[in-house]
């Protein structure tokens, strides 16, 4: 295996490390995000060279662009760097937009998790081809970006359904990379994914085949992909399944000889453990969790969810399951509360908007409909807070993760870890981390609201040292692989 060790690594991905707020005085102030990506380039070391390119998404992070902050040149400088190691592309707000709501978020992120209403959508009409231009525009700013900055042999690791194009365009400039693919988000099956026409389908997977190896949270996300690649020209991309060596889709000439193979591999992200239990016990968390406790109220039990507002994550037929609950098991009204906390993600979408609405109407009527004096029986709060999250996470007696479809949904791997005194785990089997936590989880298919809330009610009555056994293995299974590994393992097979 290639020393990872020396070598230079790039990471692509939409959303960098780092985002920049205009202060009325006009200084910039950089916000620092966390994640599996940045703790395994924390990782790698600091001598490596390592450089992230991402795009500007806000006013704040285009002025920090123009202003080439932290890169040390002068302002206009041809290759604008933003703090160290960042390099942040000023793509057009026009074509960015195209590229990530129209392309990447209403198209990919529905075909990934299969969230149309067929009989309506999707309509791919010259609205959609002139978003997919741009959609191909943005790819090809990432991949002229990396081709730019990589050092002889780097290695390339480009992240999700954003940039699916990136690797196929960097081969073409840079053949001596070595170019992975992570997909963070699931994989469409193949007779979901043939519903984008056949071109953009083609050049889907041509763009994804141009990476050397091709990675994703589960097997069955893996899977798909697989199949999918051999439905879009069979004559052309063959899966090869061997046992006990990596799977791989094995590049044909004229259906026959075999020119070059694509490794396809999996990672299934996992908690940070340590991270999580120094967090959890800081003095803003502490604060929240009394007053979360508070509004709770003494000796009820709390079902909590925590998610961004996802069409994917299924928060309305938790809440529909919470109120099938009150009604076929009466004597939880008043001795449980639905802790949810939705918080906002893409509202520039209008379906995002309304559901995000939807949410908070139901839980209204909810509260309207069953609610007392005394009894508040869904706590609903929308504003984005990570030490209340880790309060709830603490406190929680279930766990509720529904999610339609997932990739892996961290969530479900964090309360376990966080958990003071055990938390029983209602799971959705759509989601990626069911793989892994199935087994000590009480399974959900996320339609079925009936089977939902007769879940809850299992999972509400379960005996606390039966819960606590549960909660201790699923926090060994949630933690079996920290991000740094996760991300180290990556770099060490696609150089392997
Ligand atoms: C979720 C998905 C990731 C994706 C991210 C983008 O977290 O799991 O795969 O990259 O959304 O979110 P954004 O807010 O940038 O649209």
């Amino acid at each position: 295996m290639a020393s990872t060790a020396s070598m230079q690594v790039l990471v692509a991905s939409n959303r960098g490390p780092v985002s920049y707020d205009v202060r009325p005085d006009g200084s910039l102030h950089a916000k620092r995000g966390g994640g599996g990506l940045v703790s395994g380039l924390s990782a790698i070391g600091p001598d490596t060279g390592a450089l992230w390119v991402c795009s500007a998404l806000s006013d704040g992070d285009r002025e920090a662009v123009r202003r080439g902050v932290g890169g040390g040149g002068p302002p206009a400088r041809a290759k604008p760097r933003v703090g160290d190691g960042v390099r942040m592309l000023d793509i057009p707000a026009d074509v960015h937009e195209d590229a990530y709501n129209g392309i990447a978020n209403s198209v990919l992120w529905f075909v990934h998790h299969m969230l149309y209403q067929t009989p309506l959508e999707p309509v791919f009409d010259a609205e959609f081809r002139r978003q997919w231009a741009s959609y191909e525009t943005y790819n090809r700013a990432f991949a002229e970006a990396l081709a730019e900055e990589a050092a002889e042999g780097a290695a390339v690791l480009v992240q999700d359904y954003h940039l699916c194009l990136v690797p196929g365009m960097l081969r073409e400039l840079r053949p001596d990379l070595r170019i992975g693919h992570f997909s963070h988000t699931p994989w469409a099956p193949p007779e979901y994914f043939r519903m984008l026409p056949d071109d953009i389908r083609a050049r889907l997977m041509e763009g994804m085949l141009g990476a050397d190896r091709v990675a994703f949270l589960t097997w069955p996300w893996a899977t798909a992909f697989q199949r999918c690649a051999e439905q879009v020209d069979p004559e052309r991309w063959i899966g090869a399944w061997p046992s006990g060596a990596p799977r791989s889709i094995e590049h044909l000439l004229d259906g026959r000889r075999i020119t070059r193979e694509t490794l396809i591999g999996v990672h299934g992200l996992g908690a940070d453990a340590e991270f999580l239990h120094a967090r959890s016990h800081e003095a803003d968390v502490e604060e929240r969790l009394v007053a979360l406790r508070a509004e709770i109220g003494e000796g009820r039990k709390a079902i909590v969810r925590v998610d961004r507002t996802e069409l994917s994550k299924n928060i309305v037929r938790g809440l529909l399951a919470y109120r099938q609950l009150l009604d076929d098991h009466p004597e939880w009204r008043e001795r449980v509360v639905h802790v949810a906390f939705a918080y906002p993600s893409r509202q520039d979408l209008a379906v995002y908007r309304e559901y995000t609405a939807e949410v908070q109407r139901l839980s209204d009527e909810i509260n309207s409909q069953y609610g007392t004096p005394g009894w508040t029986p869904v706590v609903l709060h929308v504003k984005d807070d990570f030490a209340r999250s880790l309060a709830a996470y603490r406190l929680a007696d279930v766990a509720l993760v529904n999610p339609i479809r997932d990739g892996m949904n961290l969530v479900a791997k964090e309360v376990p870890v966080v958990s003071d005194e055990g938390c029983a785990l209602v799971l959705s089997r759509e989601a990626g981390a069911f793989q892994e936590l199935g087994k000590d989880a009480i399974a959900v298919n996320p339609y079925d609201v009936v089977g939902t809330a007769r879940a809850l009610h299992e999972a509400l009555t379960m005996p606390l040292d039966e819960r606590a056994e549960r909660t201790k293995r699923l926090a060994a299974a949630a933690t079996a692989l920290p991000p740094a590994q996760w991300f180290l393992d990556q770099l060490g097979a696609l150089n392997g």
